[in-house]
């Protein structure tokens, strides 16, 4: 595994130390108020980020493409500020509203710009 594949298998491992770190922690403090934070970096990160590195490793020449590296960054970025976001407005500061705002809707451009990038591949092969 290389490039932009790596680097989403990096992410999505990293993902999963800390959501299942938080799991284990809602689970022995019985306060099961950081869920939705949890769900989400186990499934929109852990989940999906190893998705798009198996997507990137199965097409590697579509990796190597400049497109890709964006997808990388934007997914990245969007994602973990998604992420700590959703912790800190359960956490009871809502204020980081907009901040999720934001966050979630560069998340779902990460998807939409995949959609562009892996549809015509599989088509093509
Ligand atoms: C160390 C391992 C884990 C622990 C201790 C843990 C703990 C928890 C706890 C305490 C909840 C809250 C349950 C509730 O309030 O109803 C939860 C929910 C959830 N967990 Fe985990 N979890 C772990 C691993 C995982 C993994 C590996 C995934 C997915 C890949 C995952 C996905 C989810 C999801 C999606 C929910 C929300 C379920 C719902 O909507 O009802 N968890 N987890
Ligand atoms: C644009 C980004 C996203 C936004 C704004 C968003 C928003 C939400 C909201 C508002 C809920 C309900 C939470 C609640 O009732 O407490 C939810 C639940 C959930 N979402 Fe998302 N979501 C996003 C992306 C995703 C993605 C990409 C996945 C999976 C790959 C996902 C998986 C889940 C799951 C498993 C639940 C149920 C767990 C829970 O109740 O906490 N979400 N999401």
């Amino acid at each position: 595994m290389q490039g932009v594949a790596r680097n989403f298998f990096t992410l999505a491992v990293i993902y999963a130390l800390f959501g299942m770190a938080l799991g284990l922690h809602m689970a022995i403090s019985q306060d099961h108020g950081q869920m939705p934070t949890h769900a989400h970096i186990m499934v929109a990160g852990w989940l999906m980020s190893s998705v798009f590195a198996f997507f990137y490793h199965l097409f590697p020449a579509v990796g190597q493409k400049k497109l890709a590296v964006v997808h990388f960054w934007l997914s990245a970025i969007s994602g973990i500020g998604l992420m700590i976001g959703l912790f800190v407005l359960l956490s009871g500061n809502p204020a980081i509203e907009p901040v999720l705002g934001i966050a979630s809707m560069a998340f779902y451009a990460g998807m939409l710009l995949f959609a562009v990038i892996a549809l015509p591949a599989v088509w093509k092969a």
